[in-house]
Parts: structure tokens; sequence; C-alpha cells
């Protein structure tokens, strides 16, 4: 969701507009904004096109110099009028802007209410108004410290926009939602994103993790959550229009490849218990009413698809078959009611996953959508949705919807599993907890030392004209997904096994000019997949290791190795994934190729 805060000289309203309109590529389905006008703040929201808003401000403008706006996607609560953003307190003094979930908003809301709050929406974002109302009182008025307060009590991810009727002045934090402040002269502006603020300010301040600001016409303070003060430096942006979309990377590839921690965090944030060891996905099945699941899915979300396959049958005991979608749609599949279809799609537009959706359904089954763009058509067709929240994917090779989908699919398995008594708590609970940790080790994967080895290794190959990828398991879809990258964004030739069928064929391929990439991080069949490492290198193949941090005995049988952190087998293939994507995009780098439109490839192909 996109966030624009103006105070200043001009009227804020045209900023809050503009500012919006250039994120509108990542977008939304509604609108609004709040302005601040002598004591009194205005609150005009519009659900549907930012010009729907921008009509009704034309024809009756808000007058006023500070003001804060908001373009939201709907997941939970109709995208309507009422419920976009910007939400006031009950007297209209306190209006806020809320990016994110606040997962501990039950317990917060019961407390409220119990002390005589009124509630009048759903949304956990109504919380924190009231929450920041009170704590405004206890502060005797102090706005700052009221949000500063209420963000203590709250657990979750946020970025959250504040401002009140009486002081001339817009508070904000962030968590894992990005935030960027623009500095004037004798004017401030806050955005979710670069490019919203590019006609204004080239100078910006990018806000981390856990900062506090405040905004004043005439500069800045900047703390943490303790409110401490924290130093940040203005920087000089120099990017054009597009660069400034790219966040400063070469490509929207590179850059959602880097976004993936804050994707997964957004994917997981909110569903995960720790204290009861649950997972709360919000969808409306019944996980005991189905007696076999069919998986549908094209391309990289087909390979997501594969790791769910092997989860759900380990962790729920569910025959689980996986189809790709233009297969699926015409070889008359075996469905009931008793099937639940689950169709992955990033785009949710994929004319073979919609039609084998079609299909499913015309036979009765059950349907689930695993799926990122919000309102797509196949969301509007399954009976309910995951959405996997991985934000906008522009590059045309997947990385991030993957590194999500795989996520989802991983919950959904254990979902599965608590529900139908196959999975104990004591493992759920580990599971969870190697979930929680994805966002961190992905972080870690892409560490500037990880970063150069992968590019040395990629100057190292990227002349070989054929790869193989081998992996076993709950990684052998990692192996899949890694050839098809280099395929996508290099054209080099690429092909993937599972590991122990090397030996029935493709080892016929192998010589000295053959690199293999080999998925062998720490798993209950390594040493089974070392023997096909050796297999490889008996016949002068070169091999290329995925290993776990640490794992130096292994390195001895391979000519490279990408080390990646250790983690949970069944969680492993989210972090081996990305070393993946880094090879793949270091070698087409090196060989000058252009990652984000691939020759032939389409990011959503809606024909048949
Ligand atoms: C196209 C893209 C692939 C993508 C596939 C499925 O072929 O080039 O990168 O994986 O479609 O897309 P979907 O949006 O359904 O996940």
């Amino acid at each position: 969701c996109g966030i624009v805060g103006y105070i200043g000289t001009r009227q804020a309203q045209d900023v809050l507009i503009s500012g919006l309109s250039k994120l509108e590529y990542r977008g939304y389905d509604s609108a609004g904004v709040a302005v601040k006008d002598g004591d009194h703040i205005s609150v005009e929201k519009k659900a549907g096109k930012l010009a729907n808003l921008s009509t009704v401000l034309e024809q009756h403008p808000l007058a006023g110099t500070l003001g804060i706006g908001h373009t939201r996607w709907a997941t939970h609560g109709l995208p309507n009028d009422t419920n976009a953003h910007p939400h006031a307190s009950e007297d209209g003094r306190i209006v806020i802007i809320h990016n994110g979930i606040i997962e501990n908003y039950l317990p917060l809301k019961e407390e409220l209410m119990a002390r005589g709050h009124v509630f009048r929406s759903e949304t956990d974002s109504e919380v924190l108004v009231h929450l920041i109302e009170e704590k405004y009182e206890q502060t005797g008025g102090d706005l700052y410290e009221a949000v500063r307060l209420a963000l203590g009590d709250v657990r979750g991810a946020y970025g959250i926009v504040v401002t009140h009727a009486d002081h001339r002045e817009i508070v904000a934090a962030r968590t894992v939602s990005p935030m960027v402040m623009g500095v004037g002269q004798g004017e401030m502006f806050l955005a979710s994103d670069v490019p919203a603020l590019l006609n204004y300010t080239r100078e910006m301040v990018f806000l981390h993790d856990g900062d506090m600001v405040v905004l004043h016409d005439d500069g800045f303070k900047v703390t943490d959550l303790a409110g401490n003060p924290v130093t940040r430096q203005i920087e000089h942006i120099d990017w054009d229009a597009e660069a400034a979309e790219k966040g400063g990377y070469d490509s929207y590839m590179m850059k959602e490849i880097y976004e993936q921690p804050n994707a997964l965090t957004n994917t997981l944030i909110g569903r995960l218990h720790d204290d009861t060891g649950e997972v709360n996905l919000d969808i409306n099945l019944d996980p005991k009413s189905f007696k076999r699941i069919s998986i549908i899915a094209c391309g990289t979300a087909f390979y997501a698809g594969m790791v769910g396959e092997y989860l759900i049958e380990q962790l729920a005991r569910i025959p689980v078959d996986i189809d790709v979608a233009s297969e699926y749609r015409y070889r008359d599949p075996l469905v009931s009611e008793n099937t639940l279809a689950i169709v992955m799609s990033q785009s949710g537009e994929t004319i073979d996953t919609l039609e084998a959706l079609r299909e499913a359904k015309k036979f009765g089954a059950k349907t689930l959508g695993i799926i990122n763009a919000k309102g797509s058509s196949m969301t509007r067709e399954v009976d309910d949705t995951l959405y996997i929240h991985a934000g906008p994917e522009i590059g045309v090779a997947s990385t991030k919807a993957y590194t999500s989908m795989v996520s989802a699919m991983l919950m959904l398995a254990l979902w599965l599993g608590r529900a139908r008594g196959t999975l104990a708590e004591a493992e759920g609970r580990e599971l969870l907890h190697a979930a929680r940790e994805l966002p961190r080790l992905v972080e870690e994967s892409l560490t500037p030392e990880r970063i150069e080895n992968v590019k040395r290794i990629a100057a190292k190959y990227a002349d070989a004209k054929d790869f193989l990828f081998l992996g076993r398991g709950v990684n052998s879809p990692t192996a899949y997904e890694g050839a098809l990258k280099l395929k996508e964004i290099s054209y080099i030739h690429a092909e993937a096994y599972a590991a122990g069928e090397m030996k029935h064929g493709p080892i016929a391929l192998i010589d000295e000019n053959m690199p293999v990439v080999v998925v062998a991080t720490e798993s209950k069949l390594l040493e089974k997949t070392i023997s096909n490492v050796q297999e490889v290198r008996a016949r002068k193949g070169k091999v290329i290791a995925i290993l776990t941090d640490g794992d130096t005995e292994n390195a001895r049988h391979a000519d490279d190795v990408i080390y990646v952190p250790r983690t949970h087998e069944m969680v492993s293939p989210v972090v081996n994934a990305v070393a993946m994507q880094l090879l793949a995009i270091f070698i087409a780098d090196k060989l000058g190729k252009d990652v984000d439109k691939p020759r032939n490839l389409a990011k959503a192909v809606t024909v048949e």
C-alpha cells in the first residue's frame, strides 16, 4: 500500500494526490487523504481508482498545508469508502494511516472495549487509533509520546503515520513496511517509496526498522522506539523515475531478490502463533472435509507447488497430486467434492491456471488460491484465497513470489497437519519456529561476502553451454526452479533432475564442460546426495555445491561452494532458492542480458 505525508507551504492535497499517483503501479483498490486546516482535520476517502478521489477533491478541495494520504489494497474488509484509510478517532482529532498487521489486536481490542472504547470497524488498524487516543490523554497531549507508548503495546508489522488537529506535526514509525522522508526548504515529505517524492525533492532520509520520526515544517527528528535519538543521514538521490522504481538496483529482479526478507515477513506475519503452536490462516475451509488435494500451477508457481506437495504429504498425510495447468485442463482429471484444488499463481491471471480452476470447480472440487495479486481473476473464482503478500513483482522471472509461495504452502501444510492430528504439537512448534526465522535467514543469505562469492562463481561458469541441477526430496523442486531461473534470464540450456535419477540417463551428458549445481544442504539423505556428487566428479563434471554453513567436510567434493545459513530441512527450500536466484542473475549479468525483460517471456500469460 502507498503512503504519502506532507507538511509545509503548498496545498497538501496536491502533493498527496501527485505522490500517490506515482505509487499506483503497486496496485490498490481505494484511496484516502486527511488534510489539516487550522485546528480541524477533514478526511476524504473513495473506493476504486485514485481518480475517483481526485475528482471529488477537485470539486470540493480540502484546503490546508498539512496532510496524509494512502492507497489501500483490501485483504480483510471490503475495499469500500469506510475501510479506506486514514482512520479518525471518534472525536475526529486524531487521524492515522496504518500499513501492516497488528498481531495481538484481539486482546488489545478487548481491553480497550472494557475501558469503554467503542469500535466502528473490524480492522486491526482501529485498535491503534484508540490506543493512541488513550495514551494522548495520559501524556497530557504529547502526540509523539502517545504514538511511541501505543506502539510499545502492539506486536506486529507496521508503517504508521499520525497527525492531530491540535498539533502542527506528523508522527510516523515503521517496522517491516518501508518508509522514506523527503527534506525540503521549509517543508517535509514522507512516503512509502521514493518515486512518490521525486517531483518535490531529491534529499531523502531512509528510515530503518524500528525508527520513529516527527516531521515539522522546518525539520525532523528521528528516534528509536525507546525514545533515544538516532542519526540518519540525508542522502541525495539522483535516480531518474525508472531507477527510483527499482529502488536504486540495476533491475527489478535484483530489487525483488533483496525484498525477500520483507516479503517473507509479510507472508508469515499474523499467521504463526508461537504460544499455541498453531497456524491461523483465516481460510474458510474445513481442513477435515477432503480426501485428496490437487495442486495446479504454471512455471515458477508450479515448482512452489511441488514443494507444497511434499510438505502436505509429509505433515498432513493427505494424498496430493500436482499438475501443470495446461495438462490438468485437458486430462479429464479425477475430481470430486472430496477434492481440494489449490491453484497457485503470482498474477492470479494466468489463463491456463484460471481455466484449470474452472475445470476443477465444474466437478465440484473445493478451491483455494495461493495468490499474490490482490483482487485478480482467480481470487474472484476460488472459494477462498491464501494471499502471499509478497508485494508487487515486476521482474518477469519470479523471485520473491516463489519464496513467499513456498512459505505459504508450509503454513498450509502445518495447518492441515495440526487440524487433522497428523502433526504432533512439538514438531508443529519446531517448524513454526523455523518458519519464523526465514526472513532473517534470507537476509543473512544476502550479505556482501556471500554475494561476492556467488558473483565469482557466476563469472567462472558463465560461458558454459549447459548446466545440470540436482536436488533431493523437498529440495528437488529447488533444483527445477534453479534450472528454470537460469534458462529464463541467461538463455543457457539447463536441466534439473532428482539427484538419484541422474544415473538413469543424464549422467551420459557429464564431461569436463558440464557444471552441475547440487543442492546438498543438511538433510536426512545428504549422504546419498554426496554419492551423486561423487558420480559427477568421477566423470570430470564440475560441481557447484549448495552447502550448509560450516560443512567443510563435503566442500572437499565440490569445485565451488555456495554456503547458505543453517535451517530446518522442511523450510530449507526457501533459503536455498535464494542461492539459485543469485547464481542465475549474476550469470545473466555477466553475459549482459536484460534480466527484467527476458526474450520471448511475459510476466503473466493470458493466452492459451
Ligand atoms: C509466466 C511467467 C513465469 C510464471 C508463470 C506463472 O510464464 O513468465 O515467470 O512463473 O507465468 O505465472 P503466475 O502469475 O500464474 O504465477
